[in-house]
C-alpha cells in the first residue's frame, strides 16, 4: 500500500547550538527499501540527548554525530506511530500495525513520517501504552533497566538509592528497581517528593537540604542519573560491595569505573545505552513492556508540546527541572 502524501514534515538542525538553530522543513517522503517499513509518526520524545545532539555537546560526541556539522540533520531519536508501508521482504509488522522505537544515530524522529529497518530498534506498542509514553521508552525506561540490571546488576532485597529520581532516567528507575525488589531511595527537590514516593521509593532525601553522604546510610547500588555526584563522593554510603553507576560520562568516572574493574570490590560503571546492538535493545524493550503489561511501569510525562513548537520544548526539557518526560504529538 502507497502512503497518500509525498512528503515529511520536520525539524532539521544544520549547524551545533541553541534551541532557536532547530528550522522546521519539508522533505520528499522516503520509499522503504525490502527491509524498511515507513511510519507515519503520532509522537516523540524530546529528551536530553536530543539535546545533546543538537548542541553539539560533549563534544568527543562529535565523533559520533559530525565534526563539524550534525552528519544527519533531522532531529529526534524516540518515536511511536502507525506503519503505513512495508518493504516486500519484511516479516515483523504490517501495514496497520501501532509501533514505537528509536531512531539511532541516523536521527529524524520528530516529524510526520520516518523510515525504518525493521531490523532497527522498532517494537509493537502495547495497548497499555499511549503514542506519547511509547514515544518516550527508548530514553528514561531502557537506560535505567540496562543501568540497574546490566550496569549494577540489582539484586531483590538490594537497597538503592537513584539520584534525580524526578527526571526521565529518574521516574523509570525507581518503578524498575521496586519491580526488580529492591528498597529504594530517591532524591527530588520538595516538590516532587510526592511524586517519587507514589513511584514506590520507601525513602525521598530532599536535595536542597540534605546531602546523603551525611546521613549515614549506606546502598548496595547508587544510580546517579543526572551525574551530579561522583564515585568518590558517593562512595562513602556505598557498602563494601556496592557500585555506583552513571549515564553522564566524565573523565572523572572514565578513570574510576577502569580503576574499580581492576581492583577493590566496589565499582564505578558507565554505558552508553544508545550504542547497544539494535536485538539488545530490543531485548530490554521485551522486557520492559513485561513491566508495562503487569502495571509496574508507566512512563512519567511532564508536558506534551504541538509538532510545531518543538523549540519551546527543548527549552523547556533544558531547564533541568522537567518530571518525568516530554514530547511532542
Ligand atoms: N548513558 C546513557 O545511556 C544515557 C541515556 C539517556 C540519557 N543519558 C543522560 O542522562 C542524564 C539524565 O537525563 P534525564 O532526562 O533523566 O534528566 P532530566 O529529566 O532533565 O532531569 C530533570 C530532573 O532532575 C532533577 N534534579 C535537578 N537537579 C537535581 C539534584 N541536584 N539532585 C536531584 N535531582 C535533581 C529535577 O528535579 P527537581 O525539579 O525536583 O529539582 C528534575 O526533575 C542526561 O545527562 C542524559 O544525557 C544517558
Amino acid at each position: 500500500m502507497k502512503p497518500n502524501t509525498q512528503f515529511l514534515s520536520a525539524w532539521s538542525v544544520s549547524s551545533y547550538g541553541g534551541p532557536e538553530k532547530l528550522t522546521p522543513v519539508t522533505r520528499p517522503l522516503p520509499t522503504p527499501g525490502p527491509n524498511d517499513v515507513l511510519i507515519r509518526v503520532a509522537a516523540s520524545g524530546v529528551s536530553r540527548a536530543d539535546g545533546m545532539m543538537r548542541a553539539g555537546t560533549p563534544r568527543f560526541a562529535r565523533l559520533f554525530i559530525g565534526l563539524k556539522r550534525p552528519r544527519h540533520d533531522l532531529i529526534g531519536t524516540g518515536f511511536s506511530g502507525d506503519v503505513i508501508a512495508t518493504g516486500s521482504d519484511v516479516t515483523r509488522f504490517a501495514v496497520g500495525d501501532a509501533v514505537y522505537g528509536m531512531a539511532g544515530l541516523t536521527f529524524g524522529a520528530n516529524a510526520s513520517h520516518i523510515r525504518l529497518s525493521e531490523h532497527a530498534v522498532l517494537m509493537h506498542k502495547p495497548d497499555a501504552l499511549s503514542h506519547e509514553e511509547a514515544a518516550v521508552m527508548s530514553d528514561g525506561p531502557t537506560t535505567s533497566l540496562n543501568f540497574l540490571q546490566n550496569l549494577a546488576e540489582l539484586r531483590p532485597g538490594e537497597k538503592v538509592l537513584i539520584l534525580g529520581a524526578a527526571g526521565s532516567l529518574g521516574t523509570a528507575a525507581v518503578q524498575i528497581a521496586k519491580a526488580m525488589g529492591a528498597d529504594v531511595t530517591g532524591t527530588c527537590s520538595a516538590r516532587n517528593v510526592g511524586l517519587v514516593a507514589s513511584l514506590g521509593a520507601s525513602q525521598v532525601i530532599d536535595y536542597r537540604t540534605e546531602d546523603f553522604t551525611k546521613l549515614g546510610r549506606r546502598y548496595d547500588v547508587i544510580y546517579d542519573t543526572l551525574g551530579i555526584s561522583s564515585y568518590r563522593k558517593a562512595k562513602k554510603a556505598l557498602t563494601r560491595s556496592g557500585r555506583y553507576v552513571c549515564p553522564v560520562l566524565s573523565g572523572g568516572l572514565l578513570i574510576d569505573a577502569l580503576r574499580t574493574a581492576m581492583f577493590g570490590r566496589q565499582k564505578a560503571r558507565f554505558a552508553a545505552t544508545g550504542m547497544l546492538k539494535p536485538e539488545e535493545q530490543r531485548i530490554l524493550h521485551g522486557q520492559l513492556i513485561e513491566m508495562v503489561e503487569n502495571d509496574q511501569l508507566a512512563p512519567v510525562m511532564d508536558r506534551t508540546y504541538p509538532f510545531d513548537q518543538l523549540v519551546e520544548a527543548h527549552r523547556y526539557m533544558e531547564t533541568g527541572h522537567k518530571r518525568g518526560n516530554v514530547a511532542i504529538a
